[in-house]
């Protein structure tokens, strides 16, 4: 498995690996890989010919120095998995200067709205920091299609509008969520939780499933309300936002319409380690 720190060497391997017949997929990650990355890594390696991963934790993504400082960094753990999917991924894993290039900054990036709500809005800049890396990883890596995970719906959706509104020619690939056995959405932040607060927080997909069943016959407020409530009895449990909104423009649900997939978000700190799940409520 060749391993690359440099965007010029990535470039030339890709090049030199590419045929008139063949498509390159790419997988983004921040490293911390867990079985959610690994089915897109997969479905990636199933569908092209060259496969490329990258693992890159991109600072100009997180509006909170203590949350970049504790994201967990396994490189050599995450090499071992990529290589049970298949030893001809290529890994790009570069510095901050090889992506940055001595200009760590974010390009303020429009999405029609899109990153004014939930995680945009709570973690302030993060989506220009996200954009700024995904456009820059695209550019290098030149895939024809990408994959992103589900569990971060409003970043897929956000991609998608990065990709539509500045023409890149890239196909994104939205793929489902991976659960624990107790349906807590796999995340490389659970690396940060103690056992017996992933057993916890099992809770979080519980309530989703029952905040999709009450949805049926309430409102999104009466379901918002409930889920609320529930949360506040968790006592190491810190519910930031619940929201219930449009699949497409993700516009808070005010009145439910028959036209519309909607879809439920929520972000919780459990002991301080921020989680974030969405479930359709279709
Ligand atoms: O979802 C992630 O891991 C990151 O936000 C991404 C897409 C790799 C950009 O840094």
């Amino acid at each position: 498995m060749l391993v690359f720190n440099k965007k010029e060497l990535l470039r030339d391997e890709i090049e030199a690996l590419k045929t008139p017949k063949s498509s390159v997929g790419f997988v983004p990650t921040m490293g911390a890989l867990h079985q959610g990355h690994l089915s897109l890594l997969e479905k990636s390696v199933a569908e092209n010919s060259i496969t490329v991963i990258s693992i890159f934790v991109n600072p100009t993504q997180f509006n909170n120095a203590e949350d970049l400082k504790k994201y967990p960094k396994t490189l050599e753990a995450d090499l071992e998995k990529i290589k049970t999917v298949s030893e001809n991924i290529l890994v790009y894993a570069p510095t901050v200067d090889d992506i940055y290039e001595g200009n760590t900054v974010s390009e303020h990036f429009s999405f029609d709205g899109l990153e004014h709500k939930m995680e945009g809005k709570f973690r302030p800049g993060h989506f220009d920091g996200v954009g700024t890396v995904v456009k820059k990883l695209f550019e290098i890596v030149q895939p024809n299609h990408a994959y992103f995970g589900e569990k971060d719906f409003q970043q897929l959706q956000i991609v998608k509008k990065l990709v539509q509104k500045q023409n890149l020619p890239v196909n994104i690939v939205a793929c489902p969520i991976y659960r624990e056995a107790n349906g807590l959405a796999m995340s490389s932040r659970n690396q940060r939780l103690s056992e017996e607060e992933k057993n916890k927080a099992g809770i979080i997909y519980k309530t989703l499933m029952q905040a999709k069943k009450m949805f049926g016959t309430k409102s999104a407020q009466e379901v918002s309300k409930w889920v609320t409530n529930q949360l506040k009895k968790q006592n190491t449990f810190e519910l930031e936002y619940f929201e219930i909104a449009s699949e497409d423009n993700l516009k808070t649900c005010k009145r439910k319409s028959k036209n519309k997939n909607y879809r439920a978000f929520i972000a919780v700190f459990v002991n301080k380690i921020r989680l974030i799940d969405t479930i359709s409520l279709k």
